[in-house]
């Protein structure tokens, strides 16, 4: 029997070409080896965002690119955490079991603290209490689905800890194994996409190629990628070229090293690379800018799938829960 992978996705904003290669890809590859289930956390994305216009279009547009980038939610489970109720059955009842102490160690929360003690506020300024419990919620996304593996990015690890933790004192009292003790798989070598500026590629850099640009608007930005002031004739070194750097990321091995011989050879401007990176770029991307607008025009549909992912993970869930209320005394 397969093991069981738990993906969530904080919606938080649009997706772009970083997340693509570091999360999107990876993340989709877990269905070959592993019963996979990726959620959107939106009410994980509530903390932080409060306008509605905006939280109701990025969770849209979160979900309809999970699917255009090749989740099939035939073979996998894909839900939205607000649909799954027992989240917060779990949740509250995991509250029972999580030490406040723990939650004071939380990065995120520390973080928030020190910087209110940095300007001299109050340490709590803030804060609020879907901050200060986001580990709880985040246990109960785990714990609910019998999670075996969670692949998470270094700054996550804590937060599976923690769930290792609750989900120890929940069997510890009840003397059986109500909840599976999850493991994070952390990513070491996720690819670390350049920006147009050369740092990573991040929202907060405001150096994004967005994933789903139009054909035109990619071009673009890609033109804007900066460069050096070498010229034309010039031998180039591919490894430091951040052109190089996204175009090995689309391209063949065999086109990457021809595109590698023609840097060192000289007679190539960074104009004609930025081309041919475009080219290779816009060649993976149109399929799936496609079906993306294709979703992103046909709300029924993606409610549908939604709805149906909803249906299936609620089966799961309900499962859990019931365990977890039996094994309490409240059932
Ligand atoms: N905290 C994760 C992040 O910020 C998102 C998340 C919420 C998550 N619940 C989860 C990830 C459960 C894995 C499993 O990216």
């Amino acid at each position: 029997m397969k093991k069981i992978s738990l993906t969530g996705i904080k919606p938080t904003g649009i997706l772009h070409i970083g997340n693509y290669f570091g999360a999107l890809k990876p993340a989709l590859g877990l269905a070959r080896d592993y019963e996979a289930r990726y959620f959107i956390a939106d009410y994980h994305a509530l903390n932080t965002m409060k306008d509605p216009a905006e939280l109701r279009d990025t969770i849209r547009q979160v979900a309809a690119g999970w699917l255009a980038s090749g989740l099939d939610p035939e073979r996998v489970v894909f839900y939205r955490q607000s649909s799954v109720p027992e989240t917060f059955e779990l949740s509250t009842m995991l509250m029972a079991f999580t030490a406040k102490g723990l939650m004071n160690r939380a990065h995120a929360y520390k973080a928030a603290v020190e910087e209110n003690r940095e300007k001299g506020n109050d340490t709590d300024a803030g804060v609020n209490m879907g901050l200060f419990t986001y580990p709880v919620l985040m246990a109960a996304d785990i714990l609910l689905f019998d999670s075996d593996v969670v692949p998470v990015g270094k700054d996550q690890v804590q937060h599976i800890e923690m769930a290792q933790d609750i989900a120890q004192a929940v069997n510890a009292n009840y003397r059986s194994e109500v909840l599976k003790i999850p493991q994070a798989a952390v990513e070491e070598q996720v690819a670390v996409v350049p920006g147009l500026d050369g740092r990573k590629m991040s929202k907060s850099y405001g150096n994004v190629i967005p994933l789903f640009a139009p054909e035109k608007e990619l071009r673009a930005l890609i033109m804007r990628i900066v460069t050096n002031s070498q010229g034309v004739e010039e031998s180039k070194d591919p490894e430091t070229s951040r052109i190089y750097q996204l175009y090995r990321l689309f391209a063949s091995a065999e086109e990457t090293a021809a595109l590698a011989r023609r840097y060192r050879e000289g007679g190539m401007g960074w104009g004609e690379a930025k081309e041919a990176l475009f080219s290779v770029a816009n060649r993976e991307l149109a399929p799936l800018r496609e079906k993306f607008n294709g979703l992103m025009a046909d709300p029924a549909r993606l409610d549908g799938i939604l709805g149906a992912g909803a249906e299936k993970a609620r089966v799961i869930a309900r499962a859990t829960v019931s365990r977890m209320r039996k094994a309490a005394g409240i059932d």
